[in-house]
């Protein structure tokens, strides 16, 4: 019988793949097949984010609970963002754990598995060119990694400290990763970086023919079969016209595009060191909308960010109301160790912040409700993902809006225009139109 494990993914798609990594080592090499259930697994995973400062508070209270409920003799590990940041201090606030795995070091699982209180935390480590065995969870669309690491200095952010420095993936493995996911059922490929239009900026082999994001987009668009390409995140900094120019004619590629703002206002950007300008960034809008008029656009937004004044979050406000963002995803600032706003002192008051974050929010919900019924009655084409509950599937359109049709899995990895019927925040309902 094979042995089974337990795997919790939190944070972000990058994440999602490295889990995908580890379990498809753990399979080929540790023969270990998955479980849902924590009491009959042998090998428990968190894989942990550490981008803000509750899921960090809430790991501890998590695996002490997981101690409790394991069977006898199952592991703990901890791998992830928050493995690479506390390293061994894990294992001495919860003895229990049988090894930490660094988000730059997924390809030593076998390795930790073994040995006993391993810490493999190593930000230097170089995993752009392992050949991971195969392992995707949905059979419809694949999860690519383009790059690992993060070059840039974002003053509030602990990435570049838990991911390392930016280091590009041979763009001829990613293409060969691609065939092989279309060869395998796929017609769909997210790609996956931290700057992914930062692309090509450093290879671990120096001599390396210099690829740019736009040209590895436009090969991969070749590949026969391959119908989508998706990709996060993007930087706003990065989006030269060449790019946004490829995005909009290339048919492979969807319409939708994740711009993480941060703040509107050019000084708050500044002391975040994000590179650009309010003004930079409503260009960037209008150009991309201007070449690509369907364009759905989401992006991340950070309030209380030390020194931000009430002007300053007007301006975010600003952009919100200039843009009408398709989905917004916003944080309150989150002080984090290693990182240079942690040493800010001019700290906006924790109320402040929370009213800052509602007033954003239903904000950004009136205008998700009045720009929602623009897709009443509208007809989409609909890539069929997911089986939900209650006899409907699910899938996305090619900009992202996510559409739900009664029916069954036959529709399942396949295309259908769909008809809007209702509209819902996050959710259409729709008929499937021949
Ligand atoms: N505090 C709050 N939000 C943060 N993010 C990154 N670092 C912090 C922080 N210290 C947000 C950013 C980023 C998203 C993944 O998380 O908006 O784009
Ligand atoms: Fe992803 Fe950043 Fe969280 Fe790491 S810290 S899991 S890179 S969101």
């Amino acid at each position: 019988m094979s042995k089974k494990l337990f795997i919790e993914t939190l944070g972000c798609a990058m994440n999602t793949r490295d889990s995908e990594h580890m379990i498809a080592q753990l399979k080929e090499r540790e023969g270990y097949d998955t479980t849902t259930d924590l009491k009959e697994a042998d090998l428990i995973l968190i894989n942990t984010c550490s981008v803000r400062e509750k899921p960090v508070q809430k790991l501890f209270s998590e695996l002490g609970a997981f101690n409790k409920k394991k069977k006898e003799g199952a592991k703990i590990g901890v791998c992830g963002c928050t493995a690479s940041h506390l390293g061994d201090e894990i294992i001495k606030r919860a003895p229990y754990v049988s090894f930490v795995l660094g988000a730059r070091n997924v390809s030593k699982i076998s390795e930790v598995l073994h040995k006993d209180k391993a810490v493999e935390i190593d930000i230097n480590y170089d995993e752009s060119e392992f050949a991971f065995d195969d392992f995707r969870t949905s059979p419809y669309k694949a999860y690519i990694n383009i790059s690992i690491g993060c070059d840039k200095k974002c003053t509030f952010c602990i990435v570049p400290k838990t991911r390392g420095e930016e280091i590009s993936i041979p763009d001829e493995l990613i293409i060969q990763e691609a065939q092989k996911a279309v060869d395998t059922g796929a017609k769909e490929i997210f790609l996956l970086g931290q700057n992914v239009n930062n692309y090509g900026r450093r290879f671990s082999d120096s001599e390396h023919e210099k690829v740019n994001f736009t040209k590895l987009l436009r090969r991969l668009s070749k590949i026969e079969g391959l119908e989508r390409i998706r990709f996060t995140s993007p930087h706003p900094f990065h989006m030269d016209d060449e790019f946004i120019e490829e995005f909009a004619s290339n048919p492979k590629i969807c319409k939708s595009m994740h711009m993480p703002l941060q703040s509107g206002s050019t000084k708050v950007l500044k002391d975040m060191k994000r590179g650009y300008t309010k003004e930079w960034f409503l260009n960037r809008v209008e150009k991309l909308r201007k070449e690509c008029p369907d364009v759905s656009i989401s992006t991340d937004i950070i309030v209380a960010f030390p020194g931000e004044s009430e002007e300053d979050f007007e301006d975010t406000l600003d952009v919100m109301k200039q843009v009408e963002f398709d989905q917004i995803f916003s944080f309150k600032y989150s002080a984090r160790p290693h990182t240079e706003a942690e040493h800010f002192t001019n700290v906006v008051d924790e109320e402040i912040g929370s009213a800052r974050l509602s007033h954003l929010q239903s904000m950004q919900t009136e205008i998700i409700d009045k720009n929602m019924q623009k897709h009443l009655g509208k007809t989409y084409e609909v890539y069929f993902e997911d089986l939900n509950r209650d006899n409907y599937v699910s899938g996305r359109t090619n900009a992202n809006l996510v559409v739900k049709v009664k029916g069954s899995e036959e529709l399942l990895g396949k295309f259908k225009n769909v008809k809007i019927t209702q509209i819902g925040r996050t959710i259409c309902t729709g008929e499937i139109v021949e």
